[in-house]
């Protein structure tokens, strides 16, 4: 119903003309550019949505490890060009958008799922505000940057989709993540907003909540290790369904009910979550200052 609410043509498509399996993916023939495609839930995406027929163009840093799942995508009969990039660079990123546009003429859809996580607690933070720089720099400045680069052509073409890689901590809240939570929140609401700039050109925006994923980034957090988490491939899925229905958002049931008690009983929310948060301290990862997870 939710679905109905937000596009219908999406509604449409997964009631009934997706049950019609024959037909080909939205993404098929679409050139799609994934960031943080080296590994994790980036990785897991870009073998998915090669798989339904899109060109994937994959952005990380790590020039082998891009190269491997370039190699493997193009071995399984796919189309995936490499770009390596520090996305936090801002003539990195200007050349990228430069050389993409050159190559392809615009990027029909976009997964910013570059990304890093810090859970340190304020008490640890007091002289680290560079944990809220460099969280704002590759989880809010970098997708912006490449954004507003990407952006007039999608326009342009009257046709492009965006899809964010937020986490549900954006509707929970959680203690010990001020700099993670923040700098997801800054590009969340950034790109409400630009939805509703766009939209009239047929530019849209998807919020993609997640939860936990078991990928590289939760393991320096030891508390992690025996809580329920998707695999990499099960968050793909859902990034593809982003892709292919283009949804506002996509939240989890125990994020929108956390949404819902912030808004209506906030302070108790406040004493829920000190009382927790004593239960899961800050890792050795987090006190050492050692990539904190
Ligand atoms: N795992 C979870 O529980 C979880 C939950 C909610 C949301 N998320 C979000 O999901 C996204 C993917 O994370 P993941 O779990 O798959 O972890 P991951 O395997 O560590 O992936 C992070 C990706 O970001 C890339 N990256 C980091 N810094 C970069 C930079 N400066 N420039 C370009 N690329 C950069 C990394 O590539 P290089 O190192 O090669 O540059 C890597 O491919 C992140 O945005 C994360 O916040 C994760």
């Amino acid at each position: 119903m939710t679905d109905l609410l937000q596009t219908p043509r999406a509604w449409l498509r997964r009631h009934v003309v997706g049950r019609v399996r024959s037909l080909p993916s939205p993404v098929a023939g679409k050139v799609v550019m994934i960031t943080g495609a080296s590994s994790g839930i980036g990785e897991a995406t870009a073998r998915a949505v090669a798989e339904r027929g899109g060109t994937v163009l994959l952005v990380a840093r790590r020039a082998d490890e891009l190269a491997r799942v370039s190699d493997a995508i193009t071995a399984a009969g796919g189309t995936a060009y490499a770009y390596v990039c520090d996305l936090t660079d801002p003539d990195a990123v200007d050349a990228l958008v430069a050389e993409v546009l050159a190559s392809h003429r615009a990027v029909d859809m976009l997964v910013n799922n570059d990304g890093r996580s810090i859970r340190r607690s304020l008490e640890l933070s007091y002289d680290r505000m560079h944990d809220f720089e460099r969280t704002m720099a590759i989880n809010y400045f970098g997708p912006v940057r490449l954004i507003l680069g990407l952006l007039p052509a999608m326009r342009g073409q009257r046709f492009g989709h965006v899809v964010n890689i937020v986490t549900w901590g954006v509707q929970i809240k959680a203690p010990r993540f001020t700099a993670y939570i923040a700098s997801k929140t800054a590009l969340d609401t950034f790109s409400r907003i630009a939805g509703r700039e766009a939209y009239a050109d047929n530019v849209t925006f998807t919020n993609l909540r997640l939860s936990l994923v078991r990928t590289d980034m939760i393991t320096a957090t030891e508390a992690y290790d025996r809580a329920p988490a998707k695999s990499p491939e099960q968050a793909a899925a859902l990034v593809l369904r982003a892709l292919e229905d283009r949804p506002l958002t996509i939240s989890t049931a125990v994020g929108s009910l956390a949404e819902v008690l912030n808004l209506v009983a906030p302070r108790l929310m406040d004493a829920v979550a000190s009382a927790s948060s004593g239960r899961f301290p800050d890792s050795p990862a987090a006190r050492g200052g050692s990539k904190p997870g």
